[in-house]
């Protein structure tokens, strides 16, 4: 275990951090390796981020872990992802466990193998009195498709015109109960959301470090945190002071 000086911790710490984490595919590409490697290099990343998410005293931590686009890819791509997935689960649980990480799903489970359903909602249980750190797994997710399930749930319940408010609408989201991400930080470079957390990244702070998903360690989380610091989030007002100064104004 690396010695932990608290005067490294970041100044600010931020509830949420949701995180794309893009260009698996890319870092074995460069290294000559095919892109399940690339994969697997990422989910190892994971657990690492989650250890610096702990450390650094993180409440939920929202992942991008496979899109409703996704399944768009060829075939022996998806069922190596489904595997190292599966992988996962068998080899992490008791330890994710172990360090307080309360496993959450956000997506749609429907479409799943059963036997990879059943063990996403048995690690889910195993998890479920766990409080350290909320982790969300957005997996088979797709912000549209959130918004869609939201919108035919509420129709089922006979929710009125009238009653639908933003507050309703969050309620009916797969992210019911867990705060809007304060920042979003997508890897690899890309400069795009990919239908992550539509609604719940209104006003999100993004954030896009320059390094592959692999590459993204504790002191780039540890910079990307810092940057946070000194962004000014104003929520469509104006800074504290700006009113003062422009009313003095003649
Ligand atoms: C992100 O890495 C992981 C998933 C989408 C599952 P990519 O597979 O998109 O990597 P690049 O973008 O092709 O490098
Ligand atoms: C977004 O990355 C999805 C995940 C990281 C799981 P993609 O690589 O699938 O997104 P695009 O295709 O570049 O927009
Ligand atoms: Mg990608």
């Amino acid at each position: 275990m690396d010695s932990h000086d608290s005067s490294e911790l970041p100044e600010i710490i931020p509830t949420h951090i949701a995180i794309i984490m893009d260009g698996n595919g890319r870092w074995a590409l460069a290294r000559g390796l095919p892109r399940l490697a690339g994969h697997r290099a990422g989910t190892e990343n994971l657990r690492r981020v989650i250890e610096a998410c702990i450390e650094f005293g993180i409440r939920y931590l929202t992942i991008y872990a496979f899109s409703t686009e996704n399944w768009g890819r060829p075939k022996e791509e998806v069922e190596g992802l489904m595997d190292i997935f599966e992988d996962v689960i068998d080899q992490e649980l008791q330890e994710l466990s172990d360090q307080g990480v309360q496993l959450r799903h956000i997506g749609r489970l429907d479409q799943l193998e059963p036997v990879f359903r059943d063990k996403v909602l048995h690690a889910l249980d195993f998890t479920k009195n766990n409080q350290r750190l909320i982790l969300n797994v957005a997996f088979n997710y797709g912000g549209r498709d959130e918004i869609i399930c939201a919108i035919q749930h509420m129709i089922k319940d006979g929710v009125t015109s009238d009653a639908v408010t933003a507050d309703l609408v969050n309620q009916y989201l797969f992210t019911a109960g867990v705060p809007d991400p304060d920042m979003i930080i997508r890897t690899s470079g890309e400069l795009r959301g990919s239908n992550f957390l539509i609604w719940q990244g209104a006003y999100s702070e993004w954030f896009f470090p320059p390094v592959y998903w692999p590459d993204f360690d504790k002191e780039q989380l540890r910079l990307t945190l810092e940057e946070y610091g000194h962004r000014e989030r104003r929520y469509g007002r104006l800074s504290p002071g700006a009113e003062e100064i422009d009313s003095n104004a003649c």
